[in-house]
């Protein structure tokens, strides 16, 4: 086996299809079962972009109030969860909290199944999951950002559609229609991205025949890692270690001859630019005005303009929606797990697809280590 056998990062590897999503970098695009995700962000609540994923259509009205009415009946926190969260230092990372949450969630749905051959659950027991895990995760994330900040909870809103009362579980004031719909896009363009890393850590564990919790957990912790997930929050500690604008150029300059990564810039897949940036760009635009925060845009273009011209390394997804979630009023700390509270919709509309047509992924490794050797005194059973 020649070293060019060898794809490191699994880089241009095509490990299986799906029909989920097409990322095409040639045409800068991204298709979620079909629809560009320019055309989903612009005309649709995250609930029906959620159905689309796991379902393969757009729901019709009466499949999304049904939909709404599951969602709407199962966003309760549980107190074991609250429980679980609580019993965390306050200064643990909410990564780490999400991760616990739905590790203990799923400790709980799955008491009893004593034989870990029926772990693996049905393909419709695993949509009631999904959707479950869809429909709670805004009560985790906002919990742990109103106990670190030493507020009280806030019981969701049946009269809120998702977005609506994530915000107002968060902030518990009714929040403004132009950060909903800013919210929303976000949500939609975060949902599915085809085999990122943290996608294909939850298809490999499926592969295992593990269940649909123990997947999304590694999930998370493959998306807490700065290179992946973990970026937006990182692209927030940049923008407060710049300051303003003018404070770029010395910056960057410091930065990229201590080698460092510049977060929210690059991409494994995308070379010329990230599909999802334009559209998050624009939203992040309408919170700038609604906001009244000019100096935001300016850091933002300028730090772009500025890396760019030096590296020709384009802006990732991560760049405008760090930002975007700093003007709404999210914690930096938070701005991963809402990277969760997203992708959970993509990463369990994998699960499902691995179930359906599963190979245990176990690619070769290729030896460079020392060669044989013994034990002096071993004398082998004769
Ligand atoms: C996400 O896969 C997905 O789809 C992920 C995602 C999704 O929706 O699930 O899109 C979400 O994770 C977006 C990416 C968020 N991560 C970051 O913003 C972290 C910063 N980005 C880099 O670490 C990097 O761009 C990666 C990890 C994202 C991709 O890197 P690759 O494809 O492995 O390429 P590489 O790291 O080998 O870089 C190639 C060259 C290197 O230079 P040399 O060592 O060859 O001289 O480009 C340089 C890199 O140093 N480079 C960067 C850089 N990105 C690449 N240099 C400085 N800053 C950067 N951001």
């Amino acid at each position: 086996m020649s070293d060019n056998d060898i794809k490191k990062g699994l880089a241009g590897v095509v490990a299986d299809v799906t029909a989920i999503s097409k990322v095409n970098p040639e045409t800068n695009s991204l298709l979620y079962r079909g629809y560009p995700v320019q055309e989903l962000a612009a005309t649709q609540p995250f609930e029906a972009v959620a159905y689309l994923l796991w379902h393969g259509e757009l729901p019709t009205a009466s499949e999304l109030a049904d939909f709404r009415a599951t969602e709407r009946a199962n966003r309760a926190l549980a107190p074991e969860v609250k429980a679980a969260i609580d019993a965390l230092p306050i200064d643990s990372h909410p990564m780490d909290e999400v991760r616990t949450a739905v590790s203990v969630i799923g400790a709980i749905e799955t008491a009893g199944i004593g034989n870990v051959l029926d772990a693996v659950g049905t393909p419709e027991q695993n949509l009631e999951r999904s959707l479950k895990l869809f429909a709670v995760l805004p009560a985790i994330v906002s919990y742990g950002q109103r106990r670190r900040r030493g507020q009280r909870i806030v019981e969701s809103r049946d009269d809120l559609d998702y977005a609506a009362n994530f915000l107002w579980l968060t902030f518990g004031e009714e929040p403004d229609a132009v950060v909903v719909d800013a919210f929303n896009r976000s949500m939609i363009l975060y949902a599915e991205h085809s085999f990122n890393a943290s996608t294909f850590t939850a298809r490999v564990i499926t592969s295992t025949l593990s269940d649909l919790y123990s997947a999304v957990v590694g999930a998370i912790g493959a998306l807490k890692g700065p290179l992946h997930g973990g970026a937006n929050e990182a692209v927030m500690h940049i923008f407060d270690e710049i300051g303003t604008a003018d404070g770029v150029k010395g910056w960057l300059d410091r930065a990229l001859a201590e080698k460092r990564k510049i977060m929210g810039f690059g991409h494994r897949v995308y070379k010329r630019g990230d599909s999802r940036v334009p559209t998050m760009k624009a939203a992040l635009d309408s919170l700038v005005q609604h906001y009244d925060r000019p100096d935001v845009a300016e850091l933002y273009s300028t730090l772009e303009d500025e890396f760019v011209s030096r590296k020709g390394i384009y802006p990732n997804l991560d760049y405008p929606s760090g930002p975007a979630y700093n003007l709404i009023g999210y914690d930096t700390l938070t701005f991963t797990p809402l990277f969760i509270a997203a992708r959970i919709t993509g990463w369990t509309a994998h699960i499902l697809e691995q179930q359906a047509s599963n190979a245990l992924i176990r690619p070769l490794s290729a030896y460079n280590g020392v060669d044989e050797r013994h034990i002096q005194e071993y004398e082998p059973d004769t």
